[in-house]
């Protein structure tokens, strides 16, 4: 193999771009050429395609966001599109593609695997909803962020009595919140995994708030649940807090990557080009109890998401 091509894909996530420097730069240690491929499956597509050397990945360790850019491209599930992607890696003489990015990402390498274009896939999401690996590139940055925002957002509650309602993102993975929740000390979380019942929310304020007498209390609610400005609503009216939301939103996708989330973009992007010199595809990387593996993509799209459930209930128990 001499020439790979790399592309974001999906979400962005901080971190994807420590991966990409880890790519080029193993690359380009083992005499391979290097090529970006822009916004994501739609740019290998539309063959936005551009060689990459060391100094268009200077300093970008550093950075959050992807200078690859990103995108979803639904019709990639169509072969016809497919096809075009094949003819423009062709052209560029690509023999075989990293992709960072989700399990959605990882469908796509999938399906180019299965048409002889050697794939490498690489977790990338705030999320942490890929059930292949621990912890994808970006979790741990976007849950720094949150815990930053909870901090501040604690200080102004208990000044004026308040419960602060804090919506984080997920798509369905209650790990940003259940994280969150157990490194703020929040009052309560809420999660798709671990239930969602009005009533008893409601309830449990107002106990807290009378029996334990806290001038605050922090409620840590994953997207998608509930409308988060109406639940506040509701605990102005049924406690003796007075609620407030926020929406953190994309917030969370931003920022510079921590040194956790640097490390593992760095191992996982030199591990995917180790794997394709050596000629392995239709495979991803990720990390099992601290080491990094790589596992066959249709074993990983198969595994069951696993719920922190565990943290929630030592949470609950400590609360
Ligand atoms: O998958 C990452 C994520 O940030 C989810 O947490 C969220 O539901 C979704 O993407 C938001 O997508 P968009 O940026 O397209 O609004």
């Amino acid at each position: 193999m001499k020439r790979i091509g790399i592309l974001t894909s999906g979400g962005d996530a901080p971190g994807m771009n420590a991966a990409i420097r880890s790519v080029v730069r193993s690359g380009l240690s083992q005499g391979i050429e290097v090529f970006g491929i822009y916004d994501g499956y739609q740019g290998l597509v539309e063959d936005k395609i551009r060689q990459l050397d060391r100094g268009d990945v200077s300093d970008i360790i550093i950075q959050g966001g992807t200078v690859l850019g990103s995108a979803r491209l639904e019709e990639f599930k169509l072969l016809e599109i497919r096809q075009k992607a094949i003819e423009n890696l062709k052209k560029h003489e690509i023999e075989g593609l990293v992709v960072i990015g989700g399990d959605g990402s990882y469908r796509g390498a999938l399906a180019l695997h299965e048409m002889g274009v050697p794939c490498i896939g690489v977790p990338a999401t705030i999320d942490n909803d890929i059930a292949s690996t621990e912890y994808s590139i970006g979790f741990d940055t976007a849950l720094n962020t949150v815990i930053d925002n909870v901090d501040k957002l604690r200080d102004t509650s208990s000044s004026h009595h308040r419960c602060s309602v804090i919506e984080v993102m997920g798509n369905r993975c209650g790990d940003l919140a259940i994280y969150a929740g157990i490194t703020t000390g929040a009052e309560l979380i809420i999660t798709k995994e671990t239930g969602y019942d009005e009533m008893e929310v409601l309830e449990r304020l107002q106990h807290i708030e009378e029996s334990k007498k806290k001038r605050h209390a922090m409620v840590i609610i994953s997207e998608k649940i509930t409308d988060v400005e109406l639940l506040a609503e509701k605990i102005s009216r049924h406690t003796n807090f007075s609620g407030r939301s926020t929406v953190l939103g994309h917030i969370q996708r931003g920022g510079s990557p921590t040194a956790r989330d640097r490390i593992l973009a760095t191992q996982f992007g030199d591990r995917a080009v180790q794997l394709l010199l050596n000629d392995v595809s239709g495979q991803c990387v990720a990390v099992n109890h601290g080491e990094i593996v790589s596992i066959d993509l249709p074993e990983a799209l198969k595994i069951p998401r696993r719920s922190r459930k565990d943290l929630f209930e030592l949470h609950e128990r400590l609360v």
